[in-house]
């Protein structure tokens, strides 16, 4: 652990640590464009120097490339490096065209902040600029060249950290191109991260494009919904439209990035189908008018067919709350049925998933990344979870040896170029007890879990992946409450009747069957059927917990309020010709208000923390940690 001191402030770091990360250790920024910390060092912008005044090194160094030894004493404030970085910052900007005030990334780009905190404010060269012609990259991705500082980043994490290999650079003298070779959509699934990782305005989010500043966003620490990995994010919206969705950096998970599905996928928030507006027998209502005609359509039904035929029904793309509160709903009417899963390979998986004993032995994200054997197992990870095929990239990359087992289902082959696979019959080929840091990764397709733990070496960690954002939560509910599929329970013939919250049912398993309500902030089949349709918000209209595949429980904030999207309104809505208090479109409540809010009406008192008994511990769930594993909290 080298000792060294920073600008007169002593510092130990551990070993291998470089002098600009020393320094940003100790809350000392020095300006940086090509250094990232999942990159690495690349020496190409010389914007970190700093003054090596005595040690075993000295002179002007780039802080990044040189590694942290016992007695630098280190300057960042020393004239000369102050003013070498302040003439590398104005010869970056020579052919850069000056165009902030059109820029998308105006307001959170690193070139700003360092070419203003560099102090160069005055262009003095008046000769021409340098200029390229710009490409055309598909529907996800401006792409603006003239804007490049030739950092290398976007090239690194496309080609060596993704393994993308239709992007990159070209140059002759000073002519440095960073793009493909010919127009076209990039091809890589995690291309979305350009946007973040470039330091200026080269790569934006072409669907967000020109609708706001930085400053003009709402936005919160949210938890990816669109698979069980549970990547942390930052979810940007503007007059109640999300719209768009950055990464958040959880070195246990995501580490610093997510796929274009997490980035991409997340129109549905501001569809103008979406359901927004209460519905009795299809008929709009006030939220207050539908949640008073379920409740007496439930009584009626109850004092009809017995408890014994009610179905309450959730979900585990609905919040732990939600989940929760649904529980405290069959248990207060005395339903006869509770499902938090509609199908039975999916209750039956996600429950033998959660049942293992292994629990201290599931493998994070990061885990992955560090492994030194990797064993998927029945498994396209770019298709079931494609951070995961990003981890294990890393690991590869690092020198792990890869072994699939996929004979139920082919490989995808964009998942072949990620890292190089051995392939195997089965489990017993792969040489576990050789490796130091082994992780077996479980696809949805297969099926030797019952018998995993016997056959796997004391030292391997395992990754049981899942389909939804909240599929752990929803089996530990199930063991809780003795929930059961909802296909099982209508294969009985026992349920006559259900109220959903926020669950994805077929119209065909829904035949015969009244749905008394539905609650849900996407359209679907059981709306449809439903007599009382209550819409509820999406993730990022309310705070709430994911439990992710390896029992890691992690909340998401609010980010926007919920209502119609300013943008589209017709005249009579925007602008408000009237003082009104309400938002168009903006009834929809968090499904564990709705409950909360069904109970109250049956006499039962207002819920106002729904996470209370075996989950009271996670009430104080700090969004912006790394998130609670149960299993550390003896949840399981
Ligand atoms: Fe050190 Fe670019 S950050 S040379």
């Amino acid at each position: 652990m080298p000792k060294l001191i920073i600008d007169n402030i002593e510092t130990e770091v551990p070993d291998g640590t470089n002098v600009l990360e020393a320094a940003r250790s100790i809350g000392i920024t020095i300006p940086h464009f090509c250094w990232h910390p999942a990159l690495g060092k690349a020496g190409a912008c010389r914007v970190c120097a700093v003054k090596m005044i005595d040690g075993p090194v000295k002179g002007l160094q780039m802080s990044c490339m040189l590694p942290a030894q016992d007695g630098m004493v280190v300057s960042t404030t020393d004239e000369e490096a102050v003013a070498f970085r302040k003439s590398v910052i104005e010869w970056l900007m020579i052919n850069h065209p000056h165009d902030c005030p059109v820029c998308d990334e105006g307001g959170e780009c690193q070139l700003q902040d360092f070419t203003i905190a560099g102090g160069h404010g005055i262009r003095r060269y008046d000769g021409r600029k340098r200029t390229h012609v710009n490409q055309h990259l598909g529907d996800f991705i401006e792409h603006e060249m003239n804007r490049c500082i030739q950092c290398y980043r976007c090239a690194r994490f496309y080609q060596e950290y993704a393994g993308g290999t239709d992007f990159g650079v070209t140059g002759s003298a000073g002519s440095v191109y960073f793009g493909r070779q010919q127009d076209g959509q990039l091809e890589s699934p995690f291309s979305g991260n350009l946007v973040d990782i470039c330091p200026t305005g080269v790569f934006t989010d072409k669907t967000a494009r020109f609708r706001a500043r930085y400053w003009d966003y709402d936005m919160a620490p949210s938890i990816c919904p669109h698979c069980s990995l549970g990547c942390n994010t930052v979810p940007m919206a503007r007059y109640r439209e999300l719209l768009k969705v950055t990464a958040r950096r959880n070195d246990n998970v995501n580490d610093w990035f997510i796929c274009d599905r997490g980035r991409f996928s997340n129109a549905c928030v501001n569809a103008p189908d979406r359901p927004r507006q209460a519905l009795v027998d299809g008929k709009a209502a006030g939220m207050d008018e539908a949640m008073d005609a379920l409740v007496e359509r439930l009584g009626e039904f109850l004092e009809l067919h017995g408890h014994e035929s009610l179905a309450i029904v959730g979900s585990p793309r609905m919040s732990l709350e939600g989940n929760i509160m649904a529980g405290r709903l069959k248990d207060l009417l005395g339903a006869g049925t509770l499902s938090f899963f509609s199908e039975e390979d999916h209750s039956e998986r996600s429950l033998e998933a959660v049942s293992l004993r292994n629990a201290g032995k599931r493998a994070s994200q990061e885990d992955v990344r560090c492994a030194d054997l990797v064993a998927i197992l029945g498994c396209d990870l770019l298709d079931e979870a494609p951070m995961m095929a990003l981890a294990v990239r890393q690991a590869w990359r690092n020198g792990a040896r890869v072994y699939t087992l996929g004979s139920e289902g082919s490989i995808d082959s964009a998942q072949l170029k990620l890292f190089e696979t051995i392939p195997i019959a089965a489990l017993t080929d792969v040489p576990l007890v050789e490796a130091r840091r082994p992780v077996v990764i479980c696809g949805s397709r297969y099926k030797g879990l019952g018998v995993i733990e016997a056959a796997i070496s004391d030292s391997t960690r395992l990754a049981i992946l899942m389909d939804e954002p909240n599929d752990y939560g929803c089996a530990l509910l199930s063991d809780e409450y003795g929930a059961i599929p909802l296909f099982r329970a209508m294969a009985d013939k026992r349920v006559k009747g259900i109220i959903s919250f926020e669950a994805d049912l077929s119209e065909e398993l829904l035949q015969g069957i009244r749905v008394l309500g539905a609650v849900d902030w996407r359209p679907g089949d059981v709306l449809n059927c439903a007599e009382v349709v209550l819409p509820a918000s999406a993730w990022v209209e309310q705070d709430g917990i994911f439990v992710n595949y390896e029992g890691r429980a992690q909340r998401f904030k609010q980010v926007m309020q919920p209502g119609l999207p300013i943008k589209g309104l017709t005249p009579e809505l925007h602008p408000p010709r009237a003082h009104r208090r309400d938002t168009p479109g903006g009834d929809p409540l968090p499904s564990w208000r709705i409950v909360s809010a069904l109970l109250e009406r049956m006499g039962e008192n207002p819920a106002e923390e729904p996470l209370s008994g075996r989950w009271e511990h996670l009430r104080n769930l700090d969004a912006e940690s790394a998130g609670q594993t149960l299993a550390s909290m003896g949840q399981e």
